[in-house]
């Protein structure tokens, strides 16, 4: 077994970890990461974010080919789909990125122990697996992300009825798939298989769709996805679920049980903290098991630091970057810091629902006062070329000062603009603000330009 010294050793090779990673290193630090999948990128490159979007992105595509080409004038006779190819083509795409994963780290100098790691003392980490070694280092990174919540009396199967894992690769598009939560993962790929041809019926136990999204969005988001097909029962909480001969049966607390070809389990996700010697050590975890961190990200016990899903909040690969940096650049003696009120969240689904800040529910409880304009993107010409007139783009500005206080987007591209909000609040920027700023015409952000105007009832074209 070898035996390696390091200035810093992050267990964990996702958005978080392997990014922390790269700035460290280039900060001057000698670095490891540890991970146990060869394909370095953790949940988001490997089974998360990106094979999803790529199949939101072929499913979309087919389903347009499908609807909408011929309203337009485009005839390409029989269309049909190869899921096998589909698949594919999103393997690759993950193939190539995680490869980039493993070069960029190359090139700034991470050694890489594809092995599980575990502590074994306050600066030690033990690798086991395709590596064997033993290392020391002054601090120590944990990035060890998440997993999805398994109710112990859903019998998950990896097959019939499976994780978001499972759903990135069922090998025929099922009939009907009963999906366990309405919330990310079950739109998004809720919305996959709808595309290509399954029955999609939503099981959520609260009473409205994203209670974490502003009401408004909500409503127009679950009008827009029923109008697509996706059927949703709300306040139907899922006791237990089973695979029954061919198929699956889902128990509800109330009502009959649910019969389904294909069942998908997205109920949340838990830290992934367990067998990583944390317990051993006395390093302090909340009751869900998620690390706890002071304003540093150093946990209980000194010189271990912890970002990402493993600490909680947001289960956001973006937010777990941004706390890499931030943790390594403070490791470093350098000021840093993650504004959490700026993050933006995106939820792939066509329209796309994007957002950052308060809510409006948020400011009413709060008791501010705000202002709010709205602009729907069919009034925006880009948008009704683009045959994407679903959703609008609303501003919630301070009523005194017209600091823009939150901004909701339900449309095509809603994950693209939002970054414009995002910036425009870092910066503290007025409603006004962006009301004076050129946007280029004909485009999707013409629908920002148009609310900032409507914050102060002026708005040209809504
Ligand atoms: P989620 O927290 O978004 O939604 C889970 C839903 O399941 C909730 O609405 C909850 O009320 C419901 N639920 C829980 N127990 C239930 C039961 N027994 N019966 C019926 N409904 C029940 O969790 P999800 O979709 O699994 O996503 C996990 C995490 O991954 C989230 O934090 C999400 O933000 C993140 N993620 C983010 C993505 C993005 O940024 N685009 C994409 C995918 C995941």
């Amino acid at each position: 077994m070898q035996e390696k010294e390091h200035d810093l050793v992050v267990i964990g090779g996702g958005p978080g970890g392997y990014v922390a990673a790269i700035r460290a290193a280039q900060l001057g630090m000698d670095v490891a990461c540890v991970d146990e999948n060869p394909a370095l990128g953790g949940t988001c490159l490997r089974v998360g974010c990106i094979p999803s979007k790529a199949l939101l992105e072929s499913s979309y595509r087919l389903h347009a080919a499908e609807h909408t080409f011929a309203s337009q004038g485009i005839q390409v006779g029989d269309i049909s789909l190869d899921l096998n190819k589909m698949l594919e083509h999103k393997d690759g795409i993950v193939k190539t990125l995680t490869g980039g994963i493993k070069s960029l780290l190359k090139k700034n100098k991470v050694a890489v122990y594809q092995g599980r790691g575990k502590l074994t003392g306050a600066n030690h980490v033990e690798v086991t697996g395709a590596t064997e070694a033993k290392l020391t280092a002054k601090n120590i990174l944990l990035a060890t992300g998440s997993t999805p919540t398994i109710f112990p009396s859903i019998e998950v199967d990896y097959d019939k009825i499976g994780t978001s894992t499972t759903a990135l690769s069922y090998p025929e598009v099922p009939k009907k798939l009963v999906v366990i939560g309405a919330g990310v993962i079950g739109l998004e790929l809720g919305s996959v298989w709808s595309r290509l041809g399954s029955e999609v019926i939503l099981l959520e136990a609260a009473d409205r769709l994203l209670p974490m999204v502003d009401a408004e969005i909500s409503r127009l988001a679950q009008r827009t996805f029923e109008k697509q097909g996706l059927k949703f029962q709300f306040g139907t909480f899922v006791e237990s679920a089973k695979v029954e001969g061919d198929g699956c049966v889902v128990y509800l607390k109330e009502g009959e049980p649910i019969t389904a070809d294909r069942v998908l389990l997205s109920v949340g996700r838990a830290p992934c903290t367990k067998n990583l010697g944390l317990e051993e050590l006395g390093v302090e975890l909340d009751n869900h098991g998620f690390v706890q961190v002071d304003p540093n990200y150093q946990s209980s016990l000194p010189g271990l630091y912890a970002i990402g899903d493993c600490i909680g909040g947001a289960m956001l690969a973006h937010k777990a970057s941004e706390e890499g940096i931030a943790c390594v650049e403070k490791i470093a003696g350098q000021h840093a810091e993650v504004h959490y009120d700026k993050i933006p969240s995106v939820i792939y689904t066509h329209p796309e629902i994007a957002w950052v800040g308060q809510t409006e529910e948020e400011l009413k409880e709060a008791g501010i006062a705000y202002r709010k304009g709205a602009c729907p993107f069919g009034a925006i010409g880009r948008a009704r070329s683009m045959g994407d007139i679903d959703g609008k783009v609303k501003i919630l500005a301070d009523e005194k000062t017209d600091r823009i206080l939150g901004v909701h987007i339900m449309g095509a591209n809603a994950g693209e603009l939002i970054a414009e909000a995002v910036a425009a609040m870092q910066f503290g920027a007025s409603s006004e603000d962006i009301a004076k700023t050129c946007h280029a015409h004909p485009t999707l952000a013409e629908a920002m330009l148009e609310a900032a105007l409507a914050v102060d009832k002026r708005a040209i074209h809504c």
